[in-house]
């Protein structure tokens, strides 16, 4: 049988693209409580993901990153904190920018399980470049979902569209992966559908049915339905909102609630390389999730230590 010839990919590529494969920095040991599952990294990414490779090879269930944005920008701590939390200005711009992402997402691909999933945050300044590097690495067949996540805080632009939405591009190794559609699914409901009918089927339940392609499918209205790739239905963090712990671009519990608990399952390996404030974690552990993170700002690690030991969670700190 002849199989079908794979296209071959466009490739992007940039000044400073190094020569593949990646030079993987010396992995660090990783001293003390070896056994501790929830660890807490205060180091550089990269030489983490390398000196984790040994220990967890295809073994992290989920991961979730939230990278800098290439803004150009510095951020501040706010609210009660003062200080630097982290800088998102790259040498060469959208290039150096490139560098930083690419051999971690490499060596993301080689830590998350044959099942996992991979979500990246992003927005319009990186989302493009992110989705090729992406589909380098994984495959263009294993990206599953471009979820629009639309807020309505911040300030709206008077010259052109306000931008209200970020992209968070989700990623599998293969098309078996973690979905759990009942811990997130939405009751289908008695919510009026102009394309479908409502009647009640023969124990008197009622149902909606639509005929396509000669076909009648019909739902009941206790049904789960998969909510769509946008979500309009969880906001920004609001400026005095009780779960801001002052780290800059802190993302809310509720949008890591929502991927925690489709993309994995109780006691899962659940990891953030760019852990900011630690709402990974923080979620993670509520959910009965084991977690691995990382960052490099002592402010992002003060924010998550704090953080984790007011939810009680025990982890191992480790400063390489
Ligand atoms: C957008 S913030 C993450 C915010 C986080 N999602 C939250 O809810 O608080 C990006 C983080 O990536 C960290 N970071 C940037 N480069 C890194 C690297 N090479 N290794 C580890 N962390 C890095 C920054 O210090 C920053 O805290």
């Amino acid at each position: 049988m002849a199989v079908a010839k794979r296209t071959k990919l466009p490739m992007l590529t940039w000044t400073g693209r190094s020569v593949d494969p990646f030079p993987l920095p010396t992995a660090f040991a990783i001293s003390g409580a070896t056994e501790a599952t929830n660890r807490v990294y205060a180091a550089d990414n990269l030489a983490v993901m390398a000196s984790l490779l040994a220990e967890f090879p295809a073994k992290i269930d989920l991961i979730y990153i939230d990278p800098p944005f290439n803004t150009g920008a510095d951020f501040a701590l706010h609210g009660n904190l003062t200080g630097h939390a982290y800088s998102d200005r790259h040498a060469n711009g959208i290039n150096g920018y490139l560098s930083l992402m690419l051999p971690r997402l490499q060596l993301i691909h080689r830590l998350l399980s044959p099942v996992g999933t991979l979500y990246v945050h992003c927005d319009y300044r990186a989302s493009s470049y992110l989705r090729l590097l992406l589909d380098e690495i994984f495959g263009p067949d294993n990206l599953r979902a471009q979820i629009i996540w639309h807020y309505q805080s911040g300030g709206r632009q008077k010259r052109c569209w306000s931008a209200k939405h970020d992209v968070i591009w989700m990623y599998s190794k293969s098309d078996k992966f973690t979905f759990n559609l009942e811990a997130i699914g939405i009751r289908r409901g008695d919510i009026k559908r102009n394309h479908m009918k409502r009647h009640l089927d023969a124990s008197g339940k009622a149902v909606y049915s639509i005929r396509s392609n000669g076909k009648t499918y019909t739902y009941s209205e206790d049904e789960l339905m998969t909510p769509a790739d946008v979500w309009t239905d969880i906001s920004h963090l609001q400026q005095k909102d009780p779960e801001r712990t002052g780290y800059a671009t802190q993302k809310p519990e509720k949008l890591l609630e929502r991927i925690v608990l489709a993309s994995s399952n109780a006691d899962d390996l659940v990891a953030d390389f760019f852990a900011g404030s630690g709402t990974t974690a923080a979620v993670a552990h509520r959910l009965g999730r084991r977690f691995l993170i990382s960052d490099t700002s002592p402010a992002a690690i003060d924010a998550c230590t704090r953080r984790l030991s007011s939810l009680a969670a025990p982890f191992a700190l480790y400063r390489p």
